[in-house]
């Protein structure tokens, strides 16, 4: 493969011929490696190597527009918002399927198909898992994505082509290595969010105040209806592809040739589809799958069960909306009832009240749950839920459980509605539902719940980094009085500490180093640990990137910060808010003075590493590679995970790996720990 960084252009004219043959030899050569590393699992290339590709089309792009396309590998981060979505008619209706939830309707559906088809031979099925998502169709043309749409009412769905454009499993080309694309391709599959995702992508929203998704379907839904695509493009979706709507140019005889086909194509099909002999072989298949579902990583509602065969599907054609030949075998679902003893309100970091039920104690798929969130006021009056109360209740993704409906017939009449309280249950300051927003929110910034939260989140390893700063310190800071803010925490002296439960000598001194250690952060991460609502991890960067300063910060104004393509208007008036606020300012005053300053803005920052790419390996003896890798893209620097020609150092440390031989093999520069010390500045 032949390499062209931006510089070997230069002085060299490229004719528009040239440069056509270059950008479509580039998106094919980054859709193949995209395809072996997302829809196979075995990737050919290093990361290196990818990113270089990638670089150099960016260029080429950014240079030509003119030769943009909006199925390139380059747009896969999000296209401008659209004002609403299009809609688009399926040309065959996606059906939806009959439910089994017992073996014996199983059998029945055979014997139906067998009565149907005037036959006592098995029929052969073809067995998946039901996965619990949303339902797509993508059109391909010529082998070029051209349309996708969500199932919608069956005949006409919504066209969400720019959100699928950011899945990284959906190729914008079909793959023609082995197979001719068909000229016209519709196939339909599931778009799904694995839970491990889920379970981060609401540990993030969390972190910056956003509302939860209940489930992983919902967080996939939810992901899927943005009108910014960009949006989409930050979350973790994934596709399995399982059927076909029309086709032209193919012809398939059935389902399994199908599936055997669409990888081929490039397009991801679930590993555990299974052919069986007999309805029995299904039943087996169900089985294994239910035994393993808690621990696969992502959701699975059933199984769904197809004749394998398409022309007895055709035969066997379709009644009220659902195909004879399919059936869906739902898993017992992971639902228990039992009663609500009482609501309460918990306050949370970002001063929000969430409605917990505490329930009679119930195991749900193995675990004792006894409390349950309810989300907000609207979802309680919604479902109508009393304390007192029979309820069902459910674990979704491994999450906290949530309270799904309530059992009516169960009510003796000595149930009792619940209602946010109007003063915070922790600090009784005044609780607040702003205009547009479905939480109650504790108004006092000094609020202790929300104190606590606040320093927790502040302290944490990606906000300020205060190591041994837990939650029963906290709680004795907060519940003493020692700590009234965030700043109070840089004033904390030995003598303070000392006298506390557990507090030995040596403990004080190490947390007073850490918390000097920790007076330094990058702006970005100063931003995220203040905590601002809305202001996670990914925006605090976005901010910090583009306003440069903690003064950029005081000064900016909600319609600056809309020119800023991730940002939108919530977020910019939270930011605003927090920054006008005087005791927000005060505090962050009070943190200066203590000694907190941030790494040099970054107009005046010197990046010595400007352009270069470093590779550890082995072990390094002075510090973590963490450290090591914060430095580098510190000075400017960028640090790749495998060695490729690209690569300008590789620092090895003791007991190098295999990088250190491939680095040798390629004559790249080597250093170890100490000449690495000397090329930052530290030695
Ligand atoms: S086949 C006519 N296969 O289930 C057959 N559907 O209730 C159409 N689903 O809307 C669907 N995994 O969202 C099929 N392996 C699978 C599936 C699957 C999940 C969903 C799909 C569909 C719903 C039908």
């Amino acid at each position: 493969m032949v390499l062209l960084s931006n510089k070997h252009y230069e002085g060299i004219a490229m004719t528009p011929k040239d440069i056509v043959e270059r950008v479509t030899w580039l998106r094919k050569e980054i859709e193949y490696p995209n395809y072996r590393y997302y829809v196979l699992d075995d990737p050919v290339i290093s990361d290196v190597e990818y990113d270089a590709l990638m670089r150099e089309l960016e260029e080429l792009e950014e240079r030509h527009p003119e030769f943009k396309t909006p199925n390139s590998p380059t747009q896969r981060v999000g296209a401008p918002p659209l004002e609403e979505f299009g809609t688009v008619t399926h040309t065959i209706p996606m059906l939806s399927l009959a439910n089994a939830m017992e073996e014996e309707d199983v059998i029945e559906f055979d014997q139906r198909i067998k009565r149907f088809l005037k036959t006592d031979t098995e029929i052969e099925y073809v067995a998946e898992p039901k996965l619990d998502g949303v339902a797509v169709e993508l059109v391909y043309e010529g082998g070029e994505f051209a349309v996708g749409s969500t199932r919608g009412d069956g005949v006409t769905g919504e066209d969400i082509t720019q959100n699928l454009r950011t899945i990284k499993t959906i190729p914008m080309h079909l793959i023609e290595k082995e197979v001719a694309s068909p000229e016209r391709l519709e196939v339909r599959g599931e778009v799904y969010m694995e839970v491990e995702d889920f379970k981060e992508l609401n540990k993030k929203r969390q972190e910056s105040g956003e509302s939860l998704f209940a489930n992983p379907r919902n967080a996939a839904a939810g992901s899927l209806r943005q009108l910014d695509s960009s949006v989409t493009a930050q979350r973790p979706l994934k596709i399995f592809c399982y059927n076909i709507g029309e086709v032209r140019g193919r012809e398939f005889e059935s389902q399994w040739e199908l599936l055997q086909t669409l990888p081929k194509w490039g397009l991801r099909v679930n590993p555990l589809i299974h052919r069986c002999k007999s309805i029995q072989d299904t039943i087996n298949y169900y089985t294994e799958v239910n035994e393993f579902r808690e621990e696969h990583p992502y959701e699975m509602d059933g199984v769904v069960i197809k004749v394998n065969n398409f022309e007895l599907q055709r035969r066997l054609g379709e009644v009220s909306r659902s195909p004879r030949w399919a059936l869906a075998y739902k898993f017992p679902a992971k639902q228990e009832t039992t009663k609500i003893i009482n609501i309460k309100a918990q306050v949370g970091r970002t001063g929000a009240l969430t409605p917990v039920a505490e329930m009679e104690p119930v195991r749900i798929g193995g675990v004792e749950v006894k409390r349950a969130t309810l989300h907000n006021q609207d979802e309680i009056d919604k479902k109508d839920v009393r304390i007192g109360d029979t309820v069902v209740v459910q674990r979704a993704g491994d999450v906290i459980p949530e309270v799904v409906k309530v059992i009516p017939s169960k009510r003796t009449g000595a149930e009792q509605t619940f209602t946010m309280p109007d003063k915070c249950p922790v600090c009784g300051a005044d609780v607040v539902r702003l205009p547009g927003e479905a939480v109650h929110r504790c108004v006092s910034i000094s609020c202790p719940a929300q104190l606590k939260g606040r320093i927790k989140h502040f302290a944490s390893k990606r906000a300020m980094d205060v190591d041994g700063l837990g939650v029963k310190l906290i709680d004795q800071f907060v519940d003493t009085g020692m700590v009234k803010d965030i700043a109070d925490l840089y004033y904390l002296k030995e003598e303070d500490l000392v006298p506390l439960e557990r507090m030995a000598e040596k403990s004080a001194e190490n947390l007073l180093q850490a918390l000097e250690k920790s007076k330094h952060p990058s702006l970005a991460r100063f931003i995220y640990a203040l905590g601002i609502r809305l202001a996670g991890e990914h925006i605090s960067q976005v901010l910090a990137q583009r306003l440069g300063s903690l003064n950029g910060f005081f000064q900016v104004t909600e319609e600056e910060l809309l020119e800023i393509p991730e940002i939108g208007p919530e977020v910019a008036q939270s930011v605003v808010r927090f920054f006008r606020d005087r005791a927000n300012r005060k505090e962050i005053e009070r943190l200066q003075k203590a000694g907190v300053k941030l790494e040099e803005e970054r107009e005046e920052k010197e990046e010595p590493l400007n352009g270069m790419t470093f590779v550890f390996t082995g072990v390094l003896e002075e510090m973590s590679r963490n450290e090591a890798k914060d430095l580098v893209e510190d000075l400017g620097g960028e640090v790749a995970s495998s060695v490729g020609k690209r690569v300008d150092y590789v620092v090895v440390g003791k007991d190098p790996g295999s990088k250190y031989a491939k680095a040798r093999e390629l004559g790249l520069t080597i250093i170890d720990e100490g000449e690495f010390k000397k090329l930052v500045g530290l030695a």
